[in-house]
């Protein structure tokens, strides 16, 4: 097969960007150890209700405009619901699910996470904005999905 000299180099060069990307990708992955924090903690999934922190779902002021939220994701719905908090709070979030794959989205914030069964989630936001948030399950997770919603109202 005879093959222009421009189309060789081409080959080389992309084959070298791809080669390039992924070492960078590994180096990333295999020696800085970046990676989504949420596979960091573990949880037995048919023991959530047993388990510390998530026997007690709910929310705790843990500092001047700090509040902590344990939740548990199951089908249909977010425990606990209709969170209420002052404006200007930090809320840090642990979360699991107790059956399915859940999602966690806020709309207005950058607020979005996955939220899998055996896994603790956690994520924290500081709401400045009074409103009503709109909390969303935005992970397919069975017939009553586009029902799993509920609020967070910032007074
Ligand atoms: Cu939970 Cu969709």
């Amino acid at each position: 097969m005879k093959m222009h000299l421009d189309e060789k180099i081409w080959l080389i060069l992309s084959f070298g960007m791809i080669m390039g990307m992924m070492l960078f990708t590994g180096y990333q992955t295999f020696v800085l150890g970046m990676g989504p924090p949420s596979h960091m903690e573990t949880i037995d999934p048919q023991q959530v209700d047993e388990t510390a922190p998530f026997n007690e779902p709910g929310i705790t002021q843990v500092g001047e405009d700090e509040y902590e939220v344990i939740m548990t994701l199951e089908l249909f719905s977010f425990n606990p619901g209709d969170i209420e908090i002052p404006a200007g709070s930090t809320v840090h979030f642990t979360m699991t699910s107790k059956d399915v794959t859940h999602g966690f989205q806020v709309t207005g914030t950058n607020l979005n996470a996955m939220v899998m069964p055996g896994h603790i989630q956690k994520i924290s936001q500081t709401f400045n904005e009074p409103g009503e948030y709109l909390v969303l399950c935005n992970e397919y997770c069975g017939v009553g999905h586009q029902h799993m919603s509920t609020t967070i109202t910032v007074n």
